[in-house]
This record gives C-alpha cells, sequence and structure tokens, in this order.
C-alpha cells in the first residue's frame, strides 16, 4: 500500500473516532501502547488484541487480503506501516527530536508570520536525577535558542513546574515550591538575560496552588520583578479560575510591572473528572462544556479589562472566543505588544492562517521531544480532537454553519444519571491552604497533649494497674505519646465477664440499633479526623497521607458494617406450603480482638465494630506499640453511647495476657490481625477445647505477604515505577499488603530497575509530621535491628542497589529504601516477609515465568501487574494467586467495599475485611422451622 493510501486510511479512522466509543478507546490505548512494542509479532499480537474484529479497523482492500493471508497479513509487512502511520500522526502535533528538526519547524513557522513557544516533551520526572535532567535540557535549549536569536528573533519557552522536582506534592507545598523556585530560578535567569519570554504551563488540579504560589513568589524577587517577560497559564475549566484570576491581577498591580495569562480552557477535563470521582472529591471542573465557555468569556473580559496588570494570550481554537477576544481587545484598544493568540502546533492551520492575515500576534505552542514519552502529550490531542465537545471536531461536522459555531454557551440539557458509585469517606486532597493549615494545627494540639495516662476500660470502671505500657514515637523514641495500664490475667477475666454480663442486653437492643451508635461514631470519628491522624502521626510514625487514609477508613468501616449487619438482619425466608423457614443470624458470644499495629485506628476499629454490631461483645487488646490510638477509639465509642462491658480496653503483654484471653473458656472468637507466626499460634491455641468451654471457638486471623508485582513488556513505566514506589516503600512498607517483590520481564528489567532506584533515592524521609516526608520511620528499634538484619544478609547474596543513608537516623527508627537486583526467587530475601522497606527484584524470561515466580511463596495476599497486553492482563486474573489482584494501579490502598482485602494460603483464614461476607464470621446461622398445618389447614 502506498503512503497515501494508508494515511487516507488512518484519517478516515481519525474522522470515525467521535461516533465510536469502542473503536475510540482501542485507538488510543493502542496508540498508547505502540512504542514499546518493540518486535513486529509483538505488536500484531497486540492489535489483534485491541481489535478483536479487523472490521473495526481496516479499509476494504486490506480486509481482502487478510482474509486470503490466513486473516492476517505477515507481521513483517503490517508492523512497519503501523508504526510510520503512528509517527506520521506523532509528527503532526510533535515538532521532533532532533535540533534540527525543530529549528525546520520553527524556520516555517516565522515564515508564516507566526512567533513560536518551545516545550520539551518528557517521561513523567520520578526522580531528582530525571528532575535535574530536564533542567538541564532547558538550559541547553535556551542556549541554543539565544545563538539563533539572530535569524529566528526572540524566543519564548513553556515549562512544566513538574518536570523541575519528582516529589511535588500537595501536602508539600512549601518545599515544593522552595525546590521549584530554586530550579527555575536559573532558567528564568537566562532567559531574561537572553532577551526571551516564558510561561508557566498549568497541570493538575493538585499542583495549581504550587505553580501559582511558585510564580508569585519567584516574579517577586529582586532579579524578577521588573521583568514582563513572564506568564502563566490558567484553566478556564477549573471553577476556582475566576479567582485565581482576580486575586492574580491585584497581585500584579502590587508588583507593578506586567505578566502574562495564557488563557486555556484545560487539557486534562477527563482525568479531572475520573479522579476527583473516584476519590468522591468535588468536582473541581466545570461539568458542561457550556460552563467552561461561559467562563472562559467571564475570564476573558476580566483580562481585557486589566490587560496594563495583565497582558493576555488568549489560547484557544474556539472561533466564538477568538472572535469575542478580537472585538474586546479592539475595544480596549490594547497595544499590539501588550496581547497575543495561542494555538497549539497542528491544530487549526487554517484558523492560524487567518489570523495571520488579520495582523493579528499568534503564538504556536511547539512540543518537541521524541515521539516515545510524547504519546502522552499525542493521545491527549487525539482524545480532544476527537470528542464530540471539542470546537474543532464541530466545526468539521457536515451541516454546521457559522451561526452555530458563534452562538453564545447556553446551558444544554443536563446530563441525567449520574453514576454514584459506593460512597467512602474522601481522603484529603491538601489543595486548599485551610486543609493544610487545620491538619498541621492538630498535629500541634496534640503534641501538647503527648504523654498522657489511659487506664484499662472493664465494664463500668476505668482501671489503674500496676504494671504499666509506655508508648514512644519512633521518630523521636525519647518523647513519651503515652502510657497506659497494662493487665494481668485477673483484669484478663474480669474483662471476659464483663464482656459476658454485657452479651444479654446487647444482644437484644437489635441491630438497628448497633447500626445507628456505628453511624453516630463514624459522625463523631469524622469531627475529629485530624486529631486522631496527627495521634497516629506521633505513635506509629505515619505520614500525613497515610494517617488520614488510615482515619478515613475506620470511618468507612463504621458505616459499611452498620449497613451490612442490618442486611444480614433481615434474614432470609425459605417458605413453603404449610411451612415456614426463617434463616437468622445470632451472635456468637465474647470476641476478642487483637489487631495490629500498622492500621491502628482502620484495622482495630474494622475488627471491633463487625464484632459488636453483630451483638456480640468485646475486648480490645490493642498492640503494645499503639494503645492510646485504641484508647481513643474506645473512649469515642462510649461517648457516643455503646453499653458498658460492650467493648472492654485491656492492654496486655500479648505472650501472656494476650495468650490467657485465646485460651479462656468463655471467650467464643478471636479476631487477629497480624503475623503468620502469631496468627498461626492462635489457630492453635484456640482448638483446644477446656472442659468447661462447651463450644468451639472461631478463628479469623488475617496474616502477611510476600506480595510481587509483575511489570510486564509493555508496561507503562512512568505508571509502574510510580505504583511499585507507592506499594514499597509507603509507610516504609510496613503494611501487609505492601510490594516486596518486583518480577520485570527479561525486555523491561534493565529499563525499569535505574530508574526505580534512582527514583526511590529520591524519596524524603525524615520525621512523619513534616508534611514533606515519605518515608517515616519503623515502628521499633528492635524492627530496625530485623530489617537490617535481613537487608545485610541478603547483601551477602545478592546485588544491593540503594540503600541510602538517612541523616540523624539515631535519633529515630528510620531505615532508607533497600533495593536488591537479580534476587533468585527461592532467595530467602524474595520468600520472607521483612515488613520494612525491602524490595527483590527479578527477572523473567516470559509472562507464563513471571506468574510461577509470583506464586512461589508461601503467601497469597496481594499482588499487581503492569500490562497493557490484555491477554496478560486477563490471564493474571485467573492464575495470579492472591486474595488481591491490582492491574495497573499500585497494590496498597484497598478501599472498604470497593476492593474488599484478605489473602489466603499463609495470608490468612477468614472472608475479606470489608466485604459482603465478612460479619458472616461474627454471627451463626440459626434455621427455625414451624409446621404451620393444624387440623388440616393452613395460613395462606
Ligand atoms: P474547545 O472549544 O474545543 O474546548 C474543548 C475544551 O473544553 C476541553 O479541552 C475541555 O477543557 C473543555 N470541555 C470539554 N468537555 C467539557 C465538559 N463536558 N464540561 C466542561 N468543560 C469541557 N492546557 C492546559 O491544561 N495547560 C496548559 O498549560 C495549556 N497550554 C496551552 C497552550 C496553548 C498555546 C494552547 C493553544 C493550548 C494549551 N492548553 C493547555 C491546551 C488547551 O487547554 C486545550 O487546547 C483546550 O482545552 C482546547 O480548547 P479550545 O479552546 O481550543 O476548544
Amino acid at each position: 500500500h502506498s503512503a497515501r493510501g494508508t494515511r487516507k486510511w488512518l484519517m478516515g479512522l481519525l474522522a470515525r473516532l467521535a461516533e465510536d466509543d469502542l473503536l475510540r478507546v482501542q485507538l488510543l490505548r493502542f496508540i498508547d501502547v505502540l512504542p514499546t512494542l518493540k518486535s513486529d509479532t509483538d505488536l500484531v499480537e497486540h492489535m489483534k488484541a485491541y481489535f478483536l474484529d479487523v472490521e473495526l479497523l481496516f479499509p476494504e482492500s486490506l480486509k481482502r487480503e487478510i482474509k486470503h493471508a490466513d486473516q492476517w497479513p505477515a507481521p513483517h509487512i503490517i508492523a512497519p506501516i503501523i508504526r510510520e502511520s503512528a509517527e506520521w500522526i506523532g509528527h503532526r502535533f510533535i515538532a521532533g527530536h532532533e535540533p534540527a528538526k525543530a529549528e525546520r519547524a520553527l524556520k516555517r513557522l516565522i515564515k508564516q508570520g507566526r512567533m513560536a513557544s518551545l516545550d520539551i516533551l518528557g517521561e513523567t520526572v520520578l526522580s531528582e536525577r530525571e528532575a535535574c535532567a530536564y533542567q538541564s535540557q532547558y538550559l541547553e535549549l535556551i542556549e541554543s535558542l539565544a545563538l539563533k536569536t539572530k535569524h529566528l528573533g526572540p524566543f519564548h519557552i513553556s515549562i512544566k513546574a513538574s518536570s523541575l522536582y519528582s516529589q511535588m506534592k500537595p501536602w508539600a507545598t512549601e518545599e515544593s515550591t522552595e525546590v521549584i523556585k530554586q530550579r527555575l530560578r536559573p532558567i528564568l535567569m537566562r532567559v531574561r538575560e537572553c532577551g526571551g519570554s516564558i510561561t508557566l504551563d498549568m497541570e493538575h488540579y493538585d499542583t495549581k496552588h504550587i505553580i501559582l504560589k511558585v510564580f508569585r513568589e519567584i516574579l517577586m524577587e529582586r532579579e524578577f520583578r521588573d521583568w514582563d517577560g513572564a506568564g502563566i497559564a490558567l484553566q478556564a475549566y477549573l471553577k476556582d479560575t475566576e479567582d485565581d484570576l482576580t486575586d492574580l491581577i491585584q497581585w500584579a498591580k502590587d508588583r507593578g510591572t506586567a505578566v502574562w495569562v495564557r488563557l486555556v480552557r484545560g487539557a486534562y477535563w477527563d482525568l479531572e473528572t475520573v479522579v476527583a470521582r473516584r476519590e468522591g472529591w468535588p468536582l473541581p471542573v466545570w461539568e458542561e462544556k457550556w460552563q467552561t465557555d461561559q467562563n472562559y468569556e467571564r475570564c476573558l473580559a476580566l483580562l481585557i479589562k486589566n490587560y496594563r496588570h495583565i497582558h493576555p494570550a488568549v489560547a484557544t481554537h474556539n472561533v466564538r472566543s477568538l472572535a469575542l477576544a478580537m472585538a474586546l481587545i479592539k475595544d480596549a484598544a490594547i497595544p499590539s505588544n501588550q496581547y497575543e493568540f495561542q494555538m497549539l502546533y497542528g491544530m487549526a492551520d487554517g484558523l492560524q492562517a487567518g489570523l495571520v492575515e488579520m495582523g493579528q500576534p499568534l503564538r504556536i505552542y511547539v512540543p518537541t521531544g521524541p515521539i516515545i514519552p510524547g504519546m502522552a502529550y499525542l493521545v491527549r490531542r487525539l482524545l480532544e480532537n476527537s470528542s464530540n465537545t471539542s470546537f474543532l471536531h464541530q466545526a468539521m461536522m457536515p451541516r454546521v454553519d457559522d451561526a452555530e459555531l458563534l452562538a453564545e454557551p447556553l446551558p444544554s440539557e443536563a446530563r441525567n444519571g449520574e453514576e454514584k458509585g459506593l460512597l467512602v469517606e474522601p481522603v484529603h486532597r491538601f489543595v486548599k491552604t485551610s486543609e493544610r493549615q487545620l491538619f498541621s494545627d492538630a498535629i500541634e494540639n496534640v503534641r501538647g497533649e503527648l504523654g498522657g495516662f489511659h487506664p484499662l476500660m472493664i465494664g463500668s470502671q476505668d482501671l489503674i494497674t500496676e504494671q504499666r505500657i509506655l508508648s514512644f514515637n519512633p521518630a523521636r523514641p525519647s518523647e513519651l505519646v503515652g502510657e497506659v495500664s497494662a493487665a494481668t490475667e485477673k483484669e484478663a477475666d474480669s474483662a471476659v465477664a464483663a464482656a459476658n454480663s454485657a452479651l444479654p442486653a446487647w444482644r437484644e437492643c437489635g441491630a438497628s440499633e448497633r447500626a445507628r451508635l456505628l453511624r453516630k461514631a463514624a459522625s463523631l470519628l469524622r469531627s475529629r479526623r485530624d486529631q486522631f491522624s496527627a495521634w497516629e502521626i506521633f505513635e506509629v510514625g505515619k505520614t500525613w497521607r497515610e494517617a488520614d487514609a488510615d482515619v478515613a477508613e475506620a470511618i468507612d468501616y463504621l458505616h459499611y458494617y452498620a449497613d451490612q449487619a442490618e442486611r444480614l438482619d433481615a434474614g432470609q425466608r425459605f417458605d413453603v406450603f404449610g411451612e415456614t423457614n426463617a434463616y437468622l443470624y445470632q451472635p456468637r458470644g465474647v470476641a476478642i480482638i487483637l489487631p495490629p499495629w500498622n492500621f491502628p485506628l482502620a484495622i482495630a476499629t474494622g475488627m471491633l465494630s463487625a464484632a459488636i454490631v453483630c451483638g456480640n461483645t468485646a475486648i480490645l487488646k490493642p498492640s503494645s506499640q499503639s494503645p492510646v490510638t485504641a484508647a481513643l477509639l474506645v473512649r469515642l465509642l462510649h461517648e457516643v453511647g455503646v453499653p458498658e462491658g460492650v467493648v472492654n480496653y485491656l492492654p496486655a503483654e500479648g505472650r501472656t495476657v494476650g495468650e490467657y484471653l485465646v485460651r479462656h473458656p468463655k471467650v467464643n472468637l478471636i479476631a487477629f490481625t497480624g503475623s503468620r507466626q502469631v496468627g498461626i499460634r492462635i489457630q492453635q491455641l484456640a482448638t483446644k477445647c477446656m472442659a468447661e468451654q462447651g463450644h468451639v471457638k472461631h478463628v479469623i486471623a488475617e496474616m502477611g505477604g510476600k506480595n510481587a508485582i509483575i511489570v510486564d513488556e509493555d508496561a507503562d513505566l512512568d505508571d509502574a515505577i510510580a505504583g511499585i514506589v507507592a506499594s514499597a516503600f509507603g509507610y516504609a512498607g510496613q503494611k501487609c499488603s505492601a510490594c516486596s517483590r518486583v518480577i520485570a520481564l527479561n525486555g523491561i528489567y534493565d529499563e525499569l530497575l535505574p530508574r526505580l532506584v534512582q527514583a526511590a533515592g529520591s524519596l524524603p524521609i525524615g520525621p512523619p509530621e513534616l508534611p514533606s516526608t515519605f518515608l517515616g520511620p519503623v515502628i521499633s528499634a528492635s524492627a530496625k535491628k530485623r530489617i537490617e538484619q535481613a537487608i545485610s544478609a541478603g547483601q551477602e547474596r545478592g546485588l544491593l542497589l540503594q540503600s541510602k543513608e538517612v541523616p540523624g537516623s539515631d535519633d529515630g527508627f528510620f531505615i532508607g529504601p533497600a533495593i536488591f537486583s537479580d534476587v533468585r526467587p527461592d532467595d530467602p530475601i524474595a520468600q520472607e516477609e521483612i515488613f520494612g522497606p525491602v524490595l527483590a527484584f527479578m527477572k523473567a524470561e516470559n509472562f507464563d515465568q513471571a506468574l510461577k515466580i509470583a506464586n512461589c511463596t508461601p503467601y497469597a495476599l496481594a499482588g499487581g501487574v503492569y500490562s497493557r497486553n490484555p491477554h496478560h492482563l486477563h490471564q493474571s486474573a485467573s492464575m495470579f494467586d492472591v486474595g488481591n489482584l491490582y492491574l495497573n494501579r499500585a497494590i496498597t490502598g484497598a478501599v472498604v467495599g470497593r476492593n474488599p482485602f484478605g489473602g489466603f494460603r499463609m495470608s490468612g483464614v477468614g472472608h475479606k475485611a470489608g466485604g459482603p461476607d465478612y460479619l458472616l464470621q461474627f454471627v451463626q446461622a440459626k434455621t427455625v422451622t414451624e409446621n404451620t398445618l393444624r387440623r388440616g389447614f393452613a395460613p395462606e
């Protein structure tokens, strides 16, 4: 087929995208994965998987050929055509990698009377090395443009702040702003010295406040305050933008020298919408296109009115916006060096030519860079061009007249049936200053309350014993978080007696009353959310995000189990003529709740609330590492009216009093989450029936994991690295779902490993109360010692690639991330749970082997796969032997009700926490059958 024929087919295909959702999704996904497909066979295999039906894709002539050649042409024929086509599309929107190509594009634009803004496309910046490389690339670009200023005129560049700092996070606003300013300063300096200008691109909503802060602060510095060559993009699709613009105008007035604002609609509408909906956050973007359009016009008017302070850069391809801007600019008589229009390279060529013809200043945004990392940009452009709401798409539709394109944006029919999904307690987004301030205030308040004393709570009594458990801050071991009374066997007996005597009334009060109390507890916990998070930060070393997520999850458990208990309480009926059959649930009795320290609120709340909502009474024996958080939980439950004796608080030594409770004949149920060793021990102890026992105990034991993430050859590496880092090093690897093994396919291993090592090495380590900290301490001195021993033992056999020195580590139990490469699947480092920031890297020849390695430990808890091969994703779903399998995302952070959590084999026994079957373990079912036939008749 000729190149022309192929292009014609491609254009036809692209034109069909807006009408055909399936084709659109599959084609964009295929273009996205294409650059990673190295072999022709691989490319064709993916094509088959993505476009199951060739009818979807090919022109008649090719279809005929396909039919003859046993359905598909040989890979070596089809693959080059596809690659060439994708490159051709890519080059429509991206000026290319080589400097010569970019220069050629620039010259062409200048010849056409257009100015340019150059942008460097790249991978997501995941490490400090990558961020510094980016900064250097920009500095080099500036030097090369400066050399050519004579021929090309003054230059302009656009830059993404996120490319200058790998740890830019909404909660770490101050730190992110400082680092970005520091890296941006030399860039601005050179741009200014060389007579160029610059715009800060606007990115995702999470970083908007940081980019604005960087912009405002840096331009107030002495070197830049009188410079008018800097600008920032603002997105009209955001509800905040009009306010942001108003603030910026005031700021520019105070500054005294004008800046530029590039007004765009915004390039990430789909992403912002999906993320906010998934996380339960308020939508930051307008939901309807006409609302964005109206906002664009409002902001445009505001900009033009204040053009002396803020020079407008009208960046759009929408004819109505362009026309309105022209009219307003003319009315305001803005000098031509104080405004400009801007458009994207490769978009709306006719409009670009038209504007130039009309004598309007026009700048074209020209992305440069290799096509592979440019794929995300390319997919965004194609998505935009093929969207039904896009102006460009509408303008291409047959029978659209000018009046329609120029029509005022007015409310259209509202879309109906917004899907809600399961509602969960949203975690903090930390984009608002007030949200961050309240959180930080809570930390300070709790700091003032550290060191308090908490007695045992048994029945109606607060009991003080002689023995104490001291809880210290793992980040600062000399800091006492709290002191609690420790129970002996005597208090254990009292607690069991109190729980038994509270049982009948609690059982009788009914499921809806118990559910009501759980919901009330959820509300009270919500009102103290930040305070509870602060306690976790001090007691177990959680970072801001981790602590907040744990408290949100505890709220979710309370709601979820309240709902589930009411569902169970309805029972079931299996009636027939003359016989009623009621299938009912009743509580088991007294439950011992043994939660771990690593989710000190969520898991304790989950197990405890599940037990009591079903009518059982409970004794909570917290981990000795987190007794203070547990005390606060029990107090809160008492505060909302959970009756005396229903929940008893009994901190104690596990090996002695804990085991005594497990063996106790008056205990019916044991719910445990923790290590495999203790879990198995509890199972063994609980099976022994005492003479006076009269029942068999039920044990729920959730134990460890040795969780693996497989990275396929076609994986999105940016995503995979971010997901592995979050899963392996979040909360210093101290989650049962943490990733401790990576199994990378041969073809991607060498690319993945160094980037991951760099990314891990860039994670900020420090006290968890600092918002920028990613890695806090591990829980205790003994945990630290154990992890260090595992690392040095591993070092004798494998290659330790990363182990970061931790500054001031004497003060706290800090350990940097450790990564081992070329680990054998049977090596202890790949088999034993370490519960720390230690990651073993393994290589697999093919996907089948990767699955085999993944399954070769005694555990089966969580696992993940990064792949864009539909067959491999499908295969994993059935063959990857884990309780929770995550595809193309991190493997920690299960959400109650949405990702019910728990494993099998040596990872645990029992139904999944936060799932529809969980409560069944806390009840026993009873069938009541009644013969309703009396004297030969039965009621209907
Ligand atoms: P058009 O009228 O077709 O608008 C499409 C836009 O409307 C969508 O992109 C979306 O924003 C919005 N929209 C679509 N459906 C919607 C719905 N249901 N509800 C609400 N809104 C909806 N972008 C960015 O985010 N940061 C940046 O820094 C830049 N930089 C930049 C520079 C230059 C020079 C240009 C020309 C463009 C950008 N952009 C950008 C990209 C810009 O956001 C993108 O091109 C526009 O979204 C396309 O909108 P138009 O105004 O051309 O047309």
